[in-house]
């Protein structure tokens, strides 16, 4: 395997971390997981333009134009010969004596390298079971950092109960998945958390509410409770490596009767052609 290393391609066994890389010491860092259909990376410029948000927001410089950044992954992609998986990229703040602070002429480091592809189809059809936990993350989760403490340690509480998510509430009201956003379907009208500083505003969230709105179907971008996630008609999850996942089990508690509900499907089923149509024009070109 071949991964990116700052501006170079190298073998897997030639790239080295360095042991005071910040990104190694406090989690001092931004990343982004991009898909890859038929070698075509999926709504690559979104996933770039939120990573230098999200370096924006803890005051980090990216030394690459975004462009040149895009070339070098599709450069990665087309070395290792890649068709379908993912992409993951990291840039960490840089490496110098371990210290809270850091000077401004730190210079940060990038990494990317390919992901397996896992297929998610069979948990697609039958839906999967999520479990609900206190939303205890700090207040700046728009930011996709490195820093995943809280996300791992609910999401192995949802592991280790047989389940594929964690649902996180704060203050009563669902904020989002440990790695996922959340819908809930509710008297045919799609409910999920408005973007703010308390979730990360998926992709693939932005993406279906794209679709929505093409359709001209409803929905609303507001806070909802625990209650009413109980008690909606449909439940799922949006994420990158998931896209759009049925949960038709929380807590014990059967969904829509315990498969997908049909408000899921149809939107699985528009995300996956505005997927095959943006992939086919994107091979095309
Ligand atoms: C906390 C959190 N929320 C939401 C998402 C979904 O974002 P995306 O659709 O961009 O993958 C992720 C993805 O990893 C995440 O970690």
């Amino acid at each position: 395997m071949k991964v990116l290393v700052n501006d170079e391609i190298l073998d897997r066994n030639q790239a080295k971390v360095d042991i005071e890389d910040r990104g190694y010491q406090f989690g001092d860092g931004v990343y982004e997981v991009i898909n890859l259909y038929n070698g075509v990376p999926f709504t690559l410029k979104e996933h770039i333009s939120r990573l230098y948000r999200s370096a924006n927001e803890i005051g980090m410089k990216i030394y690459v134009e975004p462009e040149q950044l895009c070339k070098r992954l599709l450069d990665l992609i087309n070395v290792n010969n890649m068709k379908d998986g993912g992409l993951y990229l990291q840039i960490t703040r840089g490496v110098s004596h371990r210290a809270h602070q850091y000077e401004d002429s730190i210079k940060p480091r990038l990494v990317a390298y390919p992901l397996p592809y896992k297929s998610v189809q069979t948990a697609q059809s039958a839906g999967v079971e999520a479990i609900t936990a206190d939303d205890l993350r700090w207040l700046r989760c728009d930011i996709k950092s490195l820093n995943l403490l809280y996300n791992i340690m609910v999401k192995q509480k949802a592991h280790e109960a047989g389940a594929f998510e964690a649902i996180l509430i704060r203050d009563g009201v669902v904020t989002e998945g440990s790695s996922s956003n959340i819908f809930i379907v509710k008297g045919g009208i799609l409910f999920t958390h408005p973007a703010t500083n308390k979730i990360l505003n998926g992709i693939t969230r932005t993406k279906l509410l794209e679709i929505l709105d093409k359709h001209g179907w409803q929905y609303k971008t507001e806070p909802f409770t625990k209650e009413a996630l109980m008690e909606a008609d449909e439940v799922f999850l949006t994420s990158t490596t998931s896209e759009v996942m049925p949960i038709t089990n929380i807590d014990g508690v059967t969904f829509s009767h315990g498969k997908p509900g049909p408000y899921t499907q149809k939107f699985q089923d528009a995300f996956r052609n505005v997927v095959n149509s943006e992939v086919g024009s994107a091979k095309k070109a």
